[in-house]
């Protein structure tokens, strides 16, 4: 039996003050009826006021992503270990986001997903197909490649620590939620990729989220289907209300 997860993507929101806010009053939501497992995926910069916020409790942190080397000339990004010294378990990686507003492209998607396992995050691994390869019939074979791709040298140890995100990017931010049947098509999909890969026990214990366009409406049906284990929330997240709706599914 896989535990619900719940993950709260903030993307490039929230100033420290108003994310220790919201953990704050999560935490005391959270603490009184735990649920699910919570994830929130505040900014860089709050990251370290947040794990703050939510220390002893068992809301997890997670970064947005992360730089592939360990440390070195790289302006601007990232490391693994920063992240975990700023408190976080998680990193969401590969979101169509950065794949595609940032040319992230598969093979660096994959050198993402090593180095964080290396330095002990969990990784979120969001796939998914656009609107254009949906309606061509390509969504399958897309998935497959992602997912090939993704998981070079990716051990069936290692997969034990990932999650895996299915986030058509037809329905990121457009209110134009996959329906329940439509995601649990490719959820299932993605499971039995996942057993011919590393064996049934190791598709068995995967928790694969759904994203996009999530609300407190729509969770419910989503998690009623087999394959869904859970959702990569982004806009409605912001919310702190809305978030707390959304994990009491
Ligand atoms: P959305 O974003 O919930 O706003 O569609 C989901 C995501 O990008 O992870």
């Amino acid at each position: 039996m896989i535990r619900p997860v719940i993950a709260g993507n903030w993307k490039m929101n929230k100033t420290v003050a108003e994310s220790v806010a919201f953990a704050v009053r999560l935490r005391a939501a959270y603490d009184a009826s735990p649920g699910p497992e919570v994830i929130i995926a505040p900014p860089f910069t709050a990251l370290q006021a947040v794990a703050e916020a939510i220390r002893g409790s068992f809301i997890r942190l997670s970064a947005q992503n992360l730089h592939e080397s360990e440390k070195g000339a790289y302006t601007g990004e990232i490391s693994g270990g920063m992240l975990r010294e700023a408190g976080c378990t998680c990193v969401i990686i590969g979101h169509s986001e950065r794949r595609t507003l940032f040319g992230e492209a598969d093979d660096r998607i994959n050198r993402k997903l090593r180095i964080a396992l290396a330095a002990g995050l969990k990784p979120i691994f969001c796939i998914g197909e656009s609107l254009q390869q949906r309606e061509q019939g390509e969504t399958e074979a897309l998935i497959e490649h992602q997912l090939k791709e993704g998981l070079k040298n990716v051990t069936a140890d290692d997969i034990r620590h990932f999650m895996i995100a299915y986030e058509p990017v037809w329905a990121i931010g457009t209110g134009k939620t996959a329906s329940p049947e439509q995601a649990e098509k490719v959820h299932r999909f993605i499971r039995e990729w996942i057993a011919r890969r590393y064996g049934p026990e190791c598709a068995a214990a995967l928790a694969i989220l759904y994203g996009g366009s999530v609300t407190p409406e729509n969770i419910a049906g989503l998690m009623a289907q087999p394959d869904i284990n859970g959702g990569l929330v982004g806009g409605a997240s912001l919310d702190v209300d809305s978030f707390i709706r959304i994990i009491g599914c």
